[in-house]
């Protein structure tokens, strides 16, 4: 019945994933007994004690035996299934003392990490596989809820609080997380990517912050300019929550034709938008506010690793 599960549940990337799949199908097929050992005899019943004229229907007032176990016996199994999810739910519940801790940021709508060692990313994180690793989690605005469900854990993020979730990731690759709590606009597009290394890509991850930038240096994928790299960036950090790049007006202003124009201030100067007013922008967004909108930028000052800034500047002077 394997091919059940695989077509039920996402694939598993985690010990977790196991035994909660093996609850769950567990409970389903409990469900599917339980419903066939009521719904047959209900329509034999109704087959067999069917009105016939001048059938008497006998009088039984009850049975004791019956009752007992219909009674006792979903009592056991209730109880039963309490303590093999509280089993899990304990283990879930408390993270090993050697675990490797994240912390995370949630906010409208976007997701910041910080690695034991201080750096942060955005919309992405990367895990060494078969090493159990806990995230800290708080939020910034409102309720979210961190979601990875190949590896099958969820947790509401509460605004003022720490939530933590933990799981020991044991296959390699890519998955995806979302936010599982509506919370406004753009909450669909509040997503990212997880990806688990062997341990020898995963320090090479947190020294350059990620291999597809050292290949683009390293000239193996040359089809890349670097405004490609500045368009990855621009979805994979979360600029797409807040600026568009075909004028259309958002959180923030427009990306489109913004390079090598006059831009209005907030303050009734103006400046050139040339590289040092975006670069400024990326890392100090209160210095020089755009008219008609709010300093509601935060600092990616530390985020973006410098080949990322690089890469948005390229992306933004070809959005002519
Ligand atoms: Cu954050 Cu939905």
């Amino acid at each position: 019945m394997d091919w059940l599960r695989a077509w039920m549940m996402p694939p598993q990337g985690s010990e977790f994933a196991k035994e909660i799949d093996f609850v769950y199908m567990a409970l389903f097929w409990m469900s599917v007994l339980l419903f066939l050992m009521i719904a047959i005899p209900s329509v034999y019943f109704a087959w067999r004690y069917r009105y016939k004229p001048g059938r008497v229907t006998p009088h039984q007032t009850h049975n004791t035996t019956l009752e007992v176990i219909w009674t006792v016996g979903p009592l056991l199994l209730c109880v039963g299934i309490f303590f093999w999810g509280l089993n899990g739910w304990m283990k879930y519940s408390v993270a090993p003392g050697e675990s490797m801790e994240i912390s995370v940021t949630a906010k409208q709508w976007l997701w910041q990490f910080e690695y034991p060692d201080g750096s942060r990313t955005i919309n992405d994180i990367h895990v060494p596989v078969n090493k159990p690793v806990k995230f800290t989690m708080t939020s910034e605005d409102v309720l979210h809820d961190f979601y990875v469900p190949d590896m099958r854990v969820k947790h509401d993020i509460i605004p003022g609080r720490y939530t933590q979730i933990w799981f020991t990731p044991t296959v390699l690759g890519p998955h995806n997380f979302t936010c599982a709590e509506y919370c406004g606009k753009d909450h669909s597009g509040m997503k990212g990517n997880l990806t688990v290394d062997n341990d020898a890509d995963f320090a090479k991850w947190m020294e350059t912050g990620g291999t597809e930038w050292e290949d683009y240096f390293n000239g193996k994928d040359p089809k890349k300019t670097p405004a490609d790299w500045g368009k990855i960036t621009y979805e994979r950090v979360g600029c797409n929550s807040c600026h568009t790049t075909d004028g259309t007006k958002s959180k923030g202003p427009s990306w489109k034709g913004v390079y090598g124009s006059m831009v209005q201030l907030n303050n009734g100067t103006s400046v050139l938008a040339d590289e040092a007013y975006i670069r400024e922008s990326m890392m100090q967004p209160q210095a020089k506010v755009v008219k008609g909108f709010d300093p509601i930028m935060p600092t990616f000052q530390g985020l973006l690793k410098p080949n990322q800034a690089n890469g948005l500047v390229a992306y933004i002077e070809s959005l002519k």
